[in-house]
């Protein structure tokens, strides 16, 4: 079936008036190979681009922090609204959850992050944020636009899922966990599978990188005030110093990973927070310290928790110095490792391939940044992939996080279709097997 047959269907089918007829003559199931470099030119529609363009570009412009997401919010759900798409809303404060096909199993959720980060944006062109301090130095701006337009590609062709999508735009990605709450509020009810996806600098456009099992560790944050007894800089013997206590501490963390953790089994403890003293000649009272600390395993995140609270508190009294470590669980939760499911692993790299070739979709190595996507997989099976948007014939692009980031919007039909045509093949591919029909089927197996 050719696509010029299924637009055409497709339009028979939005304005028929006894279009169940149309709906039974299935396109999608002949040439299943063929839906994803179909939703791809569908993307690529020069209509269809400068609309996503014109949405990421506002959003970019009004960047929300974690929880705050109200007006990206309102965007995504006027957008849904006039769609004709189902949602759910407020899910997890900010978050909304849209609905598209038959509202029948199976369930598949495609999911996207709408927070910003509290930065200055330094690059300066005509969509610069107008809000001083707030940017989307992590392309979630266009996250939730290529969720917008795979929510487009898939209402336009709703007649011809075989089950139900599920769009998931969370708040609060950066720290804050916003998956988790989505989860409790149910966001997942019903889903068998999820999918989601992050742009990447460092891969070419119009290819994608992931793996199967663990690709990003998982992620905790911890702050310790060390107290000693401020005094006179030049008469020490009056004074119990915590900022030499605290530098032994940050000396002492090195020797987790060193020392006490498998070679092979990658682990990260960073102290990034140094704020102690004010003056050449005066010994501070306090110092606070703090950092992240990283692994794969969750046995290998527990030890190092408890050696991280172990090791300040005990090398802080060598010193005479009291410690109290904050690992921030209710405001910055522990993030598990992403962990990619093996049969999805295959399952994207058919989708993938057939979308952009094989030789587009790379395999990567893990790296010890973390997601929240991860709460989904401890949930149900989940995949998630880096969506390339480098273009070697324009200027390089800066990583995520840095003033000076920048996307590059071709690849918002990529990340659209690659959305759509995971969330379509995957429900016709894993249609529940208990639904055949009983009977002579048993005798013939
Ligand atoms: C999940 O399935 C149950 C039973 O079929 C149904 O009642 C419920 O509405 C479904 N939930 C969603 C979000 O569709
Ligand atoms: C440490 O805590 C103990 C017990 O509360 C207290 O007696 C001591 O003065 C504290 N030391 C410092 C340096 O704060
Ligand atoms: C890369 O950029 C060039 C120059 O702007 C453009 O012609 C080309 O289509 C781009 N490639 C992709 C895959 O978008
Ligand atoms: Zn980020
Ligand atoms: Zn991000």
């Amino acid at each position: 079936m050719g696509f010029f047959n299924w637009v055409f269907l497709v339009v028979v089918v939005l304005h028929s008036v006894d279009s169940t007829i149309v709906y039974s003559s299935s396109l999608f199931s002949n040439e299943l190979s063929k839906i994803p470099s179909e939703l791809l030119d569908f993307a690529k529609d020069p209509v269809l681009v400068d609309w996503m363009v014109g949405i990421r570009r506002k959003i970019h412009e009004n960047p929300e922090l974690g929880y705050e997401e109200f007006k990206t919010s309102e965007l995504i759900r006027a957008e849904l609204d006039k769609m004709g798409v189902r949602y759910n809303y407020p899910v997890a404060v900010t978050g909304v959850v849209g609905f598209i096909g038959t509202g029948e199993p199976p369930f598949v959720a495609l999911r996207a992050d709408m927070d910003a980060l509290p930065m200055q944006e330094m690059v300066e062109w005509d969509h610069k944020s107008k809000i001083p301090g707030k940017m989307h130095a992590c392309g979630h701006d266009a996250h939730v636009t290529m969720l917008i337009g795979a929510a487009k590609i898939l209402q336009e062709h709703r007649e011809e899922l075989k089950g139900t999508v599920v769009l998931v735009f969370q708040p609060a990605e950066e720290g804050g966990g916003g998956a988790a709450k989505m989860i409790s509020a149910g966001a997942l009810e019903n889903v068998s599978a999820i999918f989601g996806l992050h742009v990447d600098h460092s891969t070419r456009i119009g290819e994608v990188a992931s793996r199967s099992g663990p690709i990003l560790a998982g992620s905790g944050f911890f702050e310790a005030v060390i107290s000693g007894k401020g005094g006179h800089a030049a008469i020490p013997q009056h004074t119990i110093d915590p900022i030499l206590a605290a530098s032994n501490v940050i000396v002492s963390l090195q020797h987790l990973v060193s020392r006490e953790a498998d070679p092979l089994d990658s682990q990260v403890v960073t102290v990034a927070k140094f704020q102690g003293g004010g003056a050449f000649n005066v010994i501070p009272d306090s110092v606070t310290i703090g950092g992240t600390f990283r692994a794969f395993s969750k046995e290998s995140f527990v030890q190092l928790r408890k050696r991280i609270e172990e090791v300040i508190t005990r090398q802080a009294s060598v010193q005479r110095c009291n410690a109290t470590v904050n690992f921030f669980t209710e405001e910055k939760p522990f993030f598990p490792a992403t962990i990619n499911d093996k049969n999805l692993h295959e399952y994207f790299r058919n989708v993938a391939g057939d979308m952009l070739g094989i030789d587009k979709v790379h395999i990567m190595n893990p790296v010890m940044g973390s997601e929240d996507f991860a709460f989904y997989q401890e949930v149900v099976p989940g995949y998630f992939f880096f969506l390339g948007m480098q273009n070697e014939t324009r200027k390089q692009l800066k990583s995520v996080h840095s003033p000076y980031f920048e996307i590059n919007e071709d690849m918002l039909p990529y990340g659209a279709a690659l959305h759509a045509s995971l969330a379509v093949r995957y429900l016709l591919d894993f249609q529940p097997k208990d639904h055949l029909p009983e009977g002579k089927y048993h005798d013939e197996l």
